[in-house]
């Protein structure tokens, strides 16, 4: 492609332009500020490439999301987590031997030191989960040595993959004072989850089969969206060479802001108080529409797709078969379909092109599987943790990142002398008169 141009207070540049495989167009900026001296501002990132990627392509004016390559629509009907976990860390689809190889090693990894499991019990009983899973995740770093080579990345992949699990199950079962269960390794991904989380020492529990498939579904539409918010701390948080576990952690917490992953707890808050308040949706359809009120639809919106969020397609027709499957009559079903039905015929929805995100029916999902609401950011977190170390990987491989530190347009007070307390809080025409003591003869 020809560079682009580019006029600056009448003086010409230009700018090479990079091409995607899937035809996205990138100016290139990297010298615009030693060419120009200038840089280019632009809040939220809205417009900015941090980074080239093969992991993930989106295209949100299509609704297409795909990993490596395979549409999100396949890899919901006929994939498992734990093969889109290789596919997002080694770039392609497994064979059935490299397979049970990357199970086997998943599996052996899943028990957490003892010392570890120590820490849950100083952690107060009202302690949200997402925070315990984020601590958990860094204080991994003290266990586990800093990689110092590919092959020693790919162990703590590994191991963070193969512990969250326990320690997002852990963090349920102290939430709740009952005894931890420990991993078992004849059981899947999901199912060894599933197990640590609703077992009980007292009696035998069989994860049942649909809770296993729904669970595997989330979590592999979960599992990597691209530069969103909590991957590009991962990345930023990475690019100054810091350990993965620290990295990932950073990525827990900015997934639990209620714009991002911790949206979906605050849709199931938001249709249960639709339900106490007589099933009034349409006063909640205007108040998000109000611009005084500070109220907004959550589950609503998404900054890259702008006709539909593919994962939420699909998990609407989930929430559907799950909920007859378990014979679940859930009212905040209905209320979250009448929701989309009014805002998806609104004016001020259709303008904004604002649609249900992946958060809109994944809570009422997770509310029938009897995961508590305080836990649906974990399963989040969860699903996205191969997402966030392939990225991390592909980063840490690229012989081009460096540190994250972006400029800033300085806007505050230009230079000006220090003042001493004595002075500080004075008029002017009061500094004036005492100027002669500042600045003796
Ligand atoms: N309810 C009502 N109005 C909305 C909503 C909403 N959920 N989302 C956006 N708008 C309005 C917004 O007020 C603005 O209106 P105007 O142009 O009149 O000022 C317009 O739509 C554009 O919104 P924006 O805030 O500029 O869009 P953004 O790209 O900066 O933010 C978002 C995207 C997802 C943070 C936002 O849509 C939102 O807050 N949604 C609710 C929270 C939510 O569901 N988050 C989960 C995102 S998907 C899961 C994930 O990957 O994190």
């Amino acid at each position: 492609m020809k560079p682009a141009k580019l006029t600056l207070d009448g003086q010409d540049y230009e700018f090479p332009v990079h091409e995607g495989t899937e035809g996205e167009v990138g100016i290139d900026f990297t010298k615009l500020r030693s060419k120009t001296g200038a840089i280019s501002l632009d809040p939220g990132y809205g417009n900015t490439g941090s980074c080239t990627s093969t992991i993930t392509f989106i295209d949100g004016e299509k609704g297409i999301l795909r990993y490596r390559g395979y549409p999100i629509e396949e890899i919901a009907k006929s994939s498992t987590f734990e093969e889109v976990c290789y596919l997002l860390i080694y770039g392609n689809l497994p064979s059935s031997e490299e397979l049970q190889d990357f199970n086997e090693k998943v599996t052996h990894h899943s028990m957490i030191h003892e010392a570890i499991k120590d820490f849950f019990q100083d952690f107060p009983p009202s302690a949200h989960p997402m925070m315990v899973l984020s601590t958990m995740v860094a204080s991994m770093s003290a266990y586990y040595p800093r990689a110092m080579s590919d092959a020693d990345l790919d162990l703590n992949i590994i191991r963070l993959l193969a512990k969250a699990k326990t320690i997002a199950a852990f963090s349920y079962k102290k939430s709740i004072g009952q005894p931890f269960i420990y991993p078992r390794n004849d059981l899947s991904y999901t199912q060894d989850f599933l197990n640590m989380m609703f077992a009980v020492p007292a009696e035998p529990y069989e994860v049942p089969s649909v809770l296993d498939r729904a669970l595997n579904l989330l979590l592999m539409l979960h599992a990597d969206h691209e530069q969103n918010c909590s991957t590009s701390s991962v990345r930023m948080v990475g690019s100054s060479q810091a350990t993965l576990f620290g990295a990932v952690s950073a990525g827990i917490f900015a997934l639990w802001g209620p714009l991002h992953g911790g949206a979906n707890q605050r849709v199931i808050e938001m249709l249960q108080t639709i339900r106490d308040d007589d099933m009034d949706f349409r006063k909640y359809v205007d108040r998000a529409k109000d611009k005084h009120d500070p109220f907004k639809l959550m589950g609503f919106g998404h900054r890259v797709y702008k006709n539909f969020d593919p994962r939420a397609t699909i998990l609407k027709s989930a929430a559907d078969d799950v909920l007859t499957e378990m014979g679940i009559d859930d009212p905040l079903l209905e209320i979250a379909k009448n929701l989309e039905t009014i805002a998806l015929e609104d004016e001020f929805f259709v303008e904004r092109h604002l649609y249900p995100n992946v958060d809109f029916y994944s809570g009422i999902l997770y509310r029938a599987m009897g995961i508590p609401t305080e836990m649906f950011t974990v399963m989040f977190a969860l699903g996205r943790l191969p997402g966030w170390m392939s990225q991390f990987k592909e980063m840490s491989l690229d012989p081009h990142t460096r540190i994250s530190r972006p400029r800033q347009i300085y806007m505050g007070e230009t230079q000006r002398p220090f003042v001493p307390m004595e002075l500080r809080g004075k008029s002017k025409s009061e500094l004036e008169v005492e100027e002669p003591e500042l600045t003796p003869a």
